[in-house]
């Protein structure tokens, strides 16, 4: 007799807490087995446990020898970017103007913004990513092409319009009331669209006007369950523009705060520069941090203060901030924040950069008990890693002591090639074995 479930043998990993705060954070089963049907988790635990209750008929993956954990979350990047990644510039402002915006502007053709969003999806699929918080452009055309492409795909999605009415480029600039009116259809159109949902996104505060920020506030109060990003404290030079222009606000932060923009699912890039009051009212209001390191690193921006954001017990995530960012692998991230957290004197474990990718990531988005972790019912999103994906992994990973040091070997070594399979709602989105990579 045939069942649908299906049911995948090897090493699985999740997290239930932030292994910094609590004991027995994560489940380890060296030998497990993740057991999903119609697209859910139905239970992750030992294969000797688990293997006699399977129904009749279910079918087994062998996949001993590699590493099943939920899909990594990205919590801030640039779909439009994915063209101008690695591109030189000394800083992020000179890296804005000179091919950012040129870049952006193609998205006014929805044919343009459609091959982009599918070779984006494709590349997180690559690189294990099964959802992210995705900046599209000003233009509305490149959010239908990304949502279009995105629910076709049955992937977990939160995007948004960028919107930005000074300090840009004429050919970018929306207005405060357009803005806010064409994110307001595009929420109607895609917010809880099945597994799509809709961020308002006010770039940063140097390119909106008071009343932008104004009406954007007030699109968050109308419709709360929508998301919020924006970029926060990334640059000095970034700082001392929005000192000249919102003088009357405390901070940066304080700018967004001031409009009611930092509430549950406000997703704020960088948060390099932030003083404690600032960490407080992220803590008070429930905002989350998106760590960038390898975009911080590459624009030269600065280093994230993991201590300090830790004392204040901040809610954080990892994202690669794409095209800043300098790879789309969560692999990447990890092994630039092991150095930056290091170079602050924090030691990062490699089980919480796991965590941060996975189950912190979801917390940070509201996502927890939705994806993230293999508790029973969640949406089976998950990725397979294979440690043995190049020479010198196998070598290392030859001989180890303890899961913390395969893991280690994995965020330091490794990257797209690592990533064997990924998985979204139970299907098979990539496999490594039948892509030419
Ligand atoms: N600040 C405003 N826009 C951007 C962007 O596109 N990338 C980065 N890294 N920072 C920004
Ligand atoms: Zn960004």
């Amino acid at each position: 007799m045939n069942s649908s479930v299906q049911a995948y043998r090897g090493g699985v990993l999740h997290f239930n807490d932030d292994p910094a705060f609590a004991g027995d954070a994560y489940h380890w089963h060296e030998d497990g087995l993740l057991v999903v049907d119609d697209g859910r988790v139905i239970a992750a635990g030992d294969h000797a446990q688990l293997a006699a209750s399977l129904p009749e008929g279910a079918t087994v993956h062998d996949l001993r020898g590699k590493l099943i954990m939920p899909g990594f979350i990205d919590t801030h990047i640039h779909y439009p970017q994915s063209d101008m990644i690695a591109s030189p510039a000394p800083g992020l402002l000179p890296w804005l103007e000179t091919y950012t915006f040129p870049t952006e502007r193609k998205f006014q053709d929805p044919e343009h913004a459609g091959d982009v969003a599918r070779f984006f999806l494709d590349e997180l699929a690559r690189n294990g990513t099964t959802t992210a918080m995705v900046y599209c452009t000003v233009h509305p055309e490149s959010v239908d092409a990304f949502f279009t492409e995105s629910s076709a795909r049955n992937v977990r999605m939160v995007a948004g319009k960028v919107m930005m009415d000074r300090n840009c480029p004429a050919y970018l600039a929306d207005t405060a009331e357009s803005g806010a009116r064409d994110s307001e259809a595009l929420i109607q159109r895609w917010h809880n669209k099945g597994r799509q949902a809709y961020a308002l996104t006010p770039r940063f505060a140097p390119t909106s006007t008071e009343a932008q920020l104004a009406l954007t506030g007030e699109l968050a109060r109308a419709y709360p369950d929508t998301y919020i990003q924006s970029h926060v404290a990334e640059n000095t030079d970034e700082i001392a523009w929005v000192k000249t222009l919102y003088p009357e606000a405390r901070s940066y932060l304080d700018v967004y705060d001031r409009y009611g923009l930092l509430r549950k699912r406000a997703m704020y890039g960088h948060c390099i520069y932030l003083d404690d009051a600032d960490r407080a009212r992220m803590v008070g209001t429930g905002a989350a941090a998106a760590l960038c390191p390898t975009s911080n690193l590459f624009l030269g921006s600065g280093l994230f203060d993991f201590a300090a954001a830790d004392g204040a017990r901040m809610s954080l995530s990892l994202a690669t901030d794409v095209g800043g960012g300098t790879s789309f692998s969560m692999l990447r991230v990890m092994n630039e924040i092991y150095k930056v957290a290091r170079m602050g004197g924090t030691y990062l474990p490699a089980l919480r950069m796991f965590y941060l990718a996975t189950l912190g990531g979801a917390r940070s988005m509201g996502l927890e008990g939705t994806v993230g972790s293999f508790m029973p019912g969640n949406e089976a999103d998950f990725v397979v890693l294979d440690p043995q994906c190049t020479p010198l992994l196998a070598r290392r990973t030859n001989h180890f002591e303890a899961l913390e040091e395969l893991l280690f070997a994995l965020a330091l070594l490794g990257d797209d090639r690592t990533v064997f399979a990924t998985y979204s709602a139970g299907k098979l989105l990539h496999s490594r074995s039948e892509s030419r990579a």
